[in-house]
């Protein structure tokens, strides 16, 4: 199914099946269901809201993974209450957002993560859904996960038996794939995730001839130093490792071409706001630009790993302002588009861009800037941009 959200610059063309979406000058004429622009752009430098949210629905997890961004537990909290959380899905179905991707923590440690995701639903918002798919009661969440059908539900899928194990503890591959296959029998669409470091990253054609049979598509992306991640940083994979991972995991494209493999230098790519399909908004990385975070609490983020990095880069809440004021108003998110343009334009200018660069990787900029960690993934010897003047520490 195709979706067309009305912009001032024609409009954001969403296709069901696979998630995408494209900025777009004019209404095809095949779209099946159009969003109506019901008043006048505030800005026309930006799309009028968010295309797609991350909403983190809980800390809380079963699970407490050495490498966890969100530093998730058994113990961390579980956040808002049944009636908030559908409050801010009103406001999000309310202001056009096309997408809501609901993950934590692990959502399926909320009890109403069920009532909460088919109340997104009803309110015409595509869901999908990310998840560990280690569960207490398996057959109760996937007949419920079926009955819910959301677009997609990602599992993490971390490396082959041994190293998936070490980083999210003992037996937890065997359960994920296991929920893996029972989903994609009971006929819901997934994708598995990986986490790639020194430790996995030459398990993934492995990860692939075990998964293919059962998924649409797998992404593989690297370990931001976020969270407990920091002190996995060992792990972290050099510059080198990391292109030759892109470019061999790319390669097994031809061997699956009825698979969707994705590695992180592609898919950065593809979220880049393409100027030359909106010719109105500037070359710009998606966050804060297409997409937005949503924490457990209601706070609101550029993105979900930076929820765990820099205080400063917090944009307010949904409790005490609305979305649409704080995606036209706010300054500090203002700033971090303009970062992020330039940290773009710093790169598409590196000789290195389309030819040996792994992928560019704000978080890992922001890691470095902030607090220290350095940035594997950029050897240009042009400085960055500063996004803020001081370090945190
Ligand atoms: C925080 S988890 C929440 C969903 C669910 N609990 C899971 O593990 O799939 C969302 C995604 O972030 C990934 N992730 C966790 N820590 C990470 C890190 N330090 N860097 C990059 N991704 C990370 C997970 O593997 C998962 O794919
Ligand atoms: S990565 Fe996912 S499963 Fe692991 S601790 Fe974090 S939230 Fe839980």
């Amino acid at each position: 199914m195709k979706i067309f959200r009305e912009e001032h610059f024609g409009g954001i063309l969403y296709n069901t099946k696979n998630l995408r979406f494209n900025l777009v000058t004019s209404k095809p004429g095949d779209v099946d269901i159009v969003l109506k622009q019901t008043k006048p752009p505030v800005r026309i430098d930006i799309p009028s809201a968010p295309v797609r949210v991350y909403f983190e629905l809980t800390r809380r997890c079963n699970l407490g993974c050495k490498h966890c961004f969100v530093s998730s537990s058994p113990i961390a909290p579980m956040g808002l209450t049944t009636d908030e959380l559908e409050r801010i899905i009103d406001e999000l179905s309310s202001s056009r957002v096309i997408d809501v991707r609901f993950t934590g923590g692990e959502l399926t440690s909320r009890p109403d993560w069920f009532e909460v995701l088919s109340y997104a639903k009803r309110k015409r918002i595509q869901i999908s859904v990310n998840t560990n798919g280690v569960y207490e009661k398996q057959n109760e969440i996937i007949t419920k996960m079926k009955e819910l059908d959301p677009n997609q539900v990602t599992i993490s899928i971390d490396g082959n038996k041994e190293h998936h194990n070490f980083m999210r503890g003992p037996h937890s591959y065997e359960s994920a794939i296991d929920t893996l296959k029972k989903m994609s029998l009971a006929g819901i669409t997934t994708r598995t995730n990986t986490v790639l470091t020194k430790l996995n990253v030459h398990d993934i054609p492995q990860i692939i001839e075990e998964v293919s049979p059962y998924v649409d598509e797998v992404n593989f992306f690297h370990m931001r130093p976020v969270g407990r991640g920091v002190n996995q940083n060992r792990l972290s994979m050099t510059y080198d490792e990391h292109f030759e991972s892109a470019r061999d995991t790319l390669a097994l494209r031809e061997k699956h071409p009825d698979l969707s493999i994705m590695h992180f230098e592609q898919s950065y790519r593809e979220r880049a706001v393409n100027k030359s399909e909106a010719s109105v908004l500037e070359d710009s990385l998606s966050h804060g630009t297409t997409t937005i975070n949503i924490d457990c609490s209601g706070g609101v983020w550029p993105n979900g790993y930076n929820v765990y990095q820099d205080r400063r880069m917090y944009l307010g809440d949904l409790f005490t302002e609305s979305l649409e004021s704080i995606w036209n108003n706010n300054r500090t998110l203002d700033l971090i588009r303009d970062w992020f343009k330039a940290v773009l334009k710093k790169c598409q200018g590196c000789e290195e861009y389309l030819q040996k660069c792994p992928g560019l990787s704000p978080e890992m900029e922001i890691a470095n800037q902030t607090y220290g960690v350095k940035n594997n993934f950029c050897i240009s010897e042009t400085p960055m941009p500063i996004l803020f003047e001081k370090s945190v520490k």
